[in-house]
């Protein structure tokens, strides 16, 4: 009998989020990213997909696992920009520039902190933004997607849906 073959999810963590769990306890809390990462992974796997973690502090790095996520398999990614969320052309381009659907978390509710935070200039080329369920906002992120993703064929499907 074929196996079945997981599908294959990116999450992309931006600047400073290698520092969870030491970085601002009172907003991000104790949790390090390696374990949020292992959270991701078994929630993932409890979904019948695989989940494949990366951190880059380099705008650049991070256009570039965008760009490649459909050639190196992926079926959706889920995303938290970090800082660069509220101010990074780069990064909406190139999540507008791709056809795997994207979906931006955030640990923290960006929209009850400073007035700086509350806006994403990802979030309108995204399906969508979950934003201040701590780590649960990725759990969330991999279940959004694994809804969009195969139900409905991707962002193409989704931006049919919309007004
Ligand atoms: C963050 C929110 C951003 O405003 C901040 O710069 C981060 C983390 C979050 O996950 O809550 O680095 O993306």
């Amino acid at each position: 009998m074929a196996r079945r073959v997981a599908s294959a999810l990116l999450v992309l963590h931006g600047p400073n989020l290698n520092l969870l769990g030491t970085r601002e306890p009172a907003v991000y809390g104790r949790v390090s990213l390696a374990e949020v990462n292992r959270l991701v992974q078994r929630h993932a796997e409890s979904r019948g997909a695989r989940a494949v973690c990366r951190q880059s502090n380099h705008e650049g790095e991070l256009v570039d696992w965008i760009q490649a996520a459909a050639r190196e398999g992926f079926r959706g990614i889920v995303f938290n920009p970090g800082a660069l969320s509220h101010y990074s052309i780069a990064l909406r381009d190139a999540v507008a520039s791709v056809r795997v659907p994207v979906v931006e978390v955030h640990l923290s509710n960006i929209h009850a902190r400073e007035e700086f935070r509350h806006h994403s200039v990802v979030a309108a080329a995204a399906v969508g933004q979950i934003s201040g369920f701590g780590p649960g906002s990725y759990l969330l992120g991999v279940d959004a997607l694994l809804g969009v993703s195969p139900a409905l064929g991707g962002r193409r499907a989704a931006a049919r849906r919309r007004p």
